[in-house]
């Protein structure tokens, strides 16, 4: 009985020791293969006297159990082991896994888009400040500064007390044009994009700081017919309407610094009946709110007082001019339900342009 404890000690301290599956099958076999020390002891039981045999065998046997669930419990710990390692390592043979690479702005690539297209047309891409001075954005506009007209837009004004000119964010692109046509003679054809700045309340259409484009053409003899054909030909470029042909209509309206002025309506570009086509009728879509039309631009023949505070004679030349909402624009041509998923830097919006 004393050897058979001797036995399990060193049993015990060798299957502990075991460090791999390969030697705890070594060390198996060494106690309880057919050699095995402790087979060999089961063998002998039958040389002890009767009265022995009976104890020794049972402590034996309970020995030889013991033995057989430790080996077992130690060989599952093992092949867990290796399981785990095989799971960790790396496999050099699979493809990589991608890095999203992100892209341009949807606003970034319209504006692209639409500088492009006006360069085709032989227009140059300039810009200006977009800190302004009143004067630019609004006297040389022909909007005095008790002119109802001012109303019209919102504007931020910058804290300015030792300044002669009061400083504002400006309010559209348009002080743009005096910049210009102070420095350049015509004749020009020039768009100028920018940011602009409104001081309104925001929802689904109105933005604080949102883009506009301004064009101006300035000859002799330009007439609205130039403009008609010059605006039409962007939107069908713009619109990528191919095959349909966009019908550009005017309609009489008010800017300070134009005259004639009209609003600029072309033929919904996704149901695409006349531009024309009465308020009141249910045909149309839900982009254009069933009227076939849609309005996409200010325009208007640069006013005489424009010309002239920009160092121009009114007699001389004559010019287009127009300006609108870039943002809205790309609304219009994805179907984009609110204005401020432009700014929400959302992945789930970004992602699909
Ligand atoms: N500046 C105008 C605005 O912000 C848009 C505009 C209208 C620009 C008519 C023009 C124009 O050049 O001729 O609402």
């Amino acid at each position: 009985m004393e050897d058979l404890n001797r036995l399990e000690k060193e049993a015990k301290g060798e299957i502990a020791k075991t460090a791999s599956d390969a030697v705890l099958t070594n060390i198996r076999t060494k106690w309880l293969g057919r050699k095995g020390r402790l087979t060999m002891v089961l063998r002998g039981l039958k040389d002890l006297p009767e009265e022995d045999r009976r104890r020794v065998g049972q402590e034996a046997n309970r020995l030889k159990k013991t033995l057989e669930d430790l080996f077992e419990e130690r060989r599952v710990e093992f092949r867990e082991k290796e399981r785990v390692a095989k799971e960790k390592r790396v496999d050099v043979t699979l493809p990589g896994r991608k890095m999203p690479i992100g892209h341009l702005h949807p606003l970034t690539r319209a504006l692209r888009e639409i500088n492009s297209i006006f360069q085709s047309l032989g227009f140059s891409v300039v810009g200006g400040p977009e800190i302004e001075t009143e004067w630019y954005n609004f006297d040389a506009l022909n909007i005095p500064a008790d002119h109802p007209a001012r109303d019209m837009w919102d504007t931020f004004w910058l804290k300015t007390k030792d300044r002669k000119q009061k400083l504002l964010l400006r309010t559209h692109t348009s002080p743009v044009q005096i910049r210009y046509m102070k420095k350049h003679q015509p004749p020009f054809r020039i768009v100028i994009p920018g940011k602009v700045f409104r001081h309104e309340a925001t929802d689904a259409t109105h933005e604080m700081e949102f883009h506009q484009l301004e064009g101006l053409m300035v000859d002799k003899g330009i007439s609205i017919a130039h403009f008609k054909h010059v605006i039409g030909h962007f939107f069908e470029k713009f619109f990528e309407t191919k095959a349909k042909k966009i019908e550009v209509s005017l309609r009489p309206s008010f800017f300070p610094f134009t005259e004639p002025s009209f609003e600029v309506w072309i033929s919904c570009i996704f149901c695409a009946p006349r531009a024309t086509a009465r308020r009141t009728s249910r045909k149309g879509c839900s982009v254009c709110k069933y009227s076939g039309g849609l309005e996409v631009a200010g325009a208007g023949m640069v006013h005489p007082t424009v010309f002239h505070n920009a160092g121009l004679n009114p007699k001389d030349v004559q010019g287009f001019a127009f300006g609108f909402g870039v943002e809205r624009l790309v609304m219009m041509k994805y179907n984009i339900p609110d204005i401020r998923l432009f700014h929400s830097s959302d992945p789930r919006f970004l992602r699909q342009f």
